[in-house]
């Protein structure tokens, strides 16, 4: 028995990166996949990966930081779908800029698609989930939220902030109708996100993760599997780490 048989899962910024290990993790174990992101071109890519591997995947348009999209985006997926089982909040984007000049708009920018992003489309599955009397979201934070920026700017950090506490917030309000609401904190991951860092500092920072490497997306997406399914089912408001080691609270 596969673990996600039948269920409804939205991944937003499901095209590449940490978002497509998921989204081709989830279809594998079974679920039908709503491959979110702004970038139609790779999520349609993405999804006929999935499909040609023989299982479901659909491409979806979709801004998660703009509240009038998300809405239309989720009310359009529970008319095709009549229910959401899962959603995971991966959408994020990231800045380097030095903490004295971010700007404004770099300092909005981030917040809106990170953590507003976050916040609108939990807030748009709640009903569904609610009705549903079933739901699991998992939300992507940072280690960078609960230790500050090394590399990344103190927006990024501050914003999966939020996200740790929006995981909280959420799983004590959906936890009476049986929805489950948890964060999982990458550590250095080998994505897009990290590939512009410099050389120099990814291997300075490698060295400093006790398990000795960076991450593949594929080891956050494990544990996502695991916060998703009802192997995880007595679990709700947890922060689960997936960093090498590097932080161990
Ligand atoms: N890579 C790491 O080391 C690392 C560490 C900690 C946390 N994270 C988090 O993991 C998540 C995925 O990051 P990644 O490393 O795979 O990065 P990535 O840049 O490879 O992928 C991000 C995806 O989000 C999409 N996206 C960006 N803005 C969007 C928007 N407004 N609406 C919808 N989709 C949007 C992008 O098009 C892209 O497909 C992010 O939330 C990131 O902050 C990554």
């Amino acid at each position: 028995m596969k673990e996600l048989e039948a269920k409804v899962a939205v991944v937003t910024g499901g095209a590449r990166g940490i978002g497509k290990a998921i989204c081709l993790t989830f279809a594998g174990e079974g679920a039908d996949v709503l491959v979110c992101d702004i970038d139609y071109e790779a999520a349609t890519k993405t999804a006929s990966e999935i499909k040609d591997k023989g299982f479901s995947a659909l491409p979806v348009k979709l801004d998660v930081s703009r509240g009038d999209e998300v809405r239309k985006v989720f009310k359009e997926i529970v008319e095709e779908f009549k229910r959401v089982d899962i959603l995971v909040n991966n959408a994020g984007i990231t800045c380097l800029t030095p903490l004295e000049d971010i700007s404004e708009e770099e300092w909005d920018r981030v917040l809106a698609i990170n953590l507003k992003g976050c916040f609108l489309c939990s807030q748009a599955v709640m009903q569904v989930m609610i009705s549903q009397e079933y739901g699991k979201i998992v939300n992507i934070a940072s280690l960078a939220g609960k230790i500050g920026g090394i590399i990344v700017g103190a927006n990024y950090s501050a914003s999966k902030a939020g996200v740790i506490s929006l995981t909280k917030s959420f799983a004590k309000k959906l936890a009476p109708y049986g929805v489950n609401v948890n964060a999982v904190c990458p550590g250095q991951i080998k994505t897009r996100m990290t590939d512009i860092w410099s050389k120099e500092d990814r291997e300075k920072l490698a060295k400093q993760i006790p398990l000795g490497r960076f991450g593949e997306p594929q080891d956050i997406a494990e544990a996502v599997l695991f916060l998703a399914s009802d192997r995880a089912k007595f679990i709700t408001g947890e922060v689960t780490d997936v960093n090498g080691g590097i932080l161990m609270d």
